[in-house]
């Protein structure tokens, strides 16, 4: 069986791993790396850590306005698609390469199916958002991670045929724990299990705008006044020191005391850190559902989520990025001290990799 993933930034090589661990016996599985991420450590790591072989296909496209980029990624794996024959093509996610590949391989005659189908946020502002929107309505076969997204996607009378899998997370961090044991992680930055919080920020809808990023920022500089002393870990996406330098601010944070200012680290590392963080603040999609699984409060700095269910019994909170609900929900330790509700299988059973195999051998079986 021959089968093509196309990938190209972070998120979609964690969620690759699974699939290719649960397909590679079986099939023929070509990856196609868009080559919209190419750092380091925001590509090549992912893959060492998670024992995935280098992609077959490297598009190089790199960065660009969005126009510039999905179109180039669309160019260039048309090229590719033009002389291959696949029975699926799978893509992951909601980035830019993700629109890409479903877009270039239906154009091509392929069967496109979609791994976290059917999340929606319902704020068309955000890139992912159309992104989302776009790839599931280009799609055969769409694997939904929630039930909320199997309805998202009925009320949206996709073409495809719609599956509900569970979420790839529940394995993905079950693995990454295991692997974390040997991350010496928390040694290096001196930090105690506990004793400090875990920030990120890179989604464009913040990023893209002064006033966001400047309350953000104020919000730390708050905390220092009220000398809260709690260390806030930042490790850093490049396309947020860009941003932050080119508006004037990045001074500004790195005047933050409590902020330690840190490169983005690898999955296992992250994940370390993550799991032994008092909070989690982040603008971040999957790390949203990460911390839930892992058991670690989470102040989300947007103004909705696709992930729905991690809002339920407080594990998750929304803040936007006012610098006053940021602070609040820094500051208050109730939710921690008093009242810790179990989480619930919002994710499902952590066999989702089986089950998308499985519907992938129907599938092609049936084709
Ligand atoms: C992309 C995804 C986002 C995902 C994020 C994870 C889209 C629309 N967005 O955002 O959903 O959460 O990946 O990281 O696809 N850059 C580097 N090195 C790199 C890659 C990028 O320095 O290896 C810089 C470039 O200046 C680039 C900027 O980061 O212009 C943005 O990169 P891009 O791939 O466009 O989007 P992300 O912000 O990474």
């Amino acid at each position: 069986m021959k089968i093509a993933s196309v990938v190209g930034a972070r998120p979609n090589f964690v969620k690759l791993a699974p699939i290719h661990k649960a397909i590679k016996s079986f099939s023929d599985h070509t990856i196609i790396h868009t080559g919209q991420h190419y750092d380091y450590t925001l590509s090549k790591i992912f893959f060492k850590e998670f024992n995935l072989p280098p992609p077959d296909v490297e598009l190089e496209v790199g960065s660009g306005d969005p126009g510039f980029q999905t179109g180039e990624m669309i160019k260039r794996l048309e090229k590719f698609f033009l002389k291959s024959n696949f029975e699926i093509v799978l893509v992951y996610g909601d980035t830019n390469s993700t629109f890409a590949g479903a877009f270039a391989a239906s154009k091509s005659g392929f069967k496109v199916g979609h791994i976290e189908a059917g999340l929606r946020s319902f704020d068309r502002s955000m890139p992912e958002e159309l992104n989302r929107i776009l790839t599931d309505h280009a799609s055969d076969h769409l694997f939904a991670p929630t039930k909320t997204a199997v309805q998202n996607l009925q009320k949206e009378n996709v073409y495809g045929e719609v599956f509900y899998t569970g979420d790839l997370s529940v394995e993905i961090i079950k693995n990454a724990i295991s692997l974390a044991s040997k991350s010496s992680v928390l040694d290096d930055l001196i930090l105690k299990s506990k004793s400090y919080m875990l920030f990120t920020m890179h989604r464009a809808e913040n990023t893209d705008h002064k006033k966001n990023m400047r309350s953000v920022i104020q919000a730390f500089e708050v905390l220092s006044q009220k000398q809260i002393e709690t260390k806030i870990i930042f490790p850093i996406h490049p396309r947020t020191v860009g941003k932050l330098k080119m508006m004037g601010l990045y001074k500004r944070l790195k005047d933050c005391v409590n902020v330690i200012v840190i490169e983005p680290l690898g999955y296992i590392d992250f994940i370390k850190l993550m799991s032994n963080a008092q909070k989690v603040i982040t603008d971040s999609g999957g790390i949203q559902k990460e911390s839930y699984l892992l058991k670690v409060p989470c102040v989300t700095i947007r103004n909705n989520t696709e992930w729905v269910e991690t809002l339920n019994d407080g594990w998750n909170i929304l803040t936007g990025t006012d610098t006053n609900r940021i602070v609040e929900a820094i500051v208050d330790r109730t939710f921690e001290q008093n009242y810790r509700p179990t989480i619930k299988p919002i994710f499902g059973s952590g066999k989702t990799s089986k089950i998308i195999k499985d519907a992938l051998l129907s599938i092609v079986h049936n084709q």
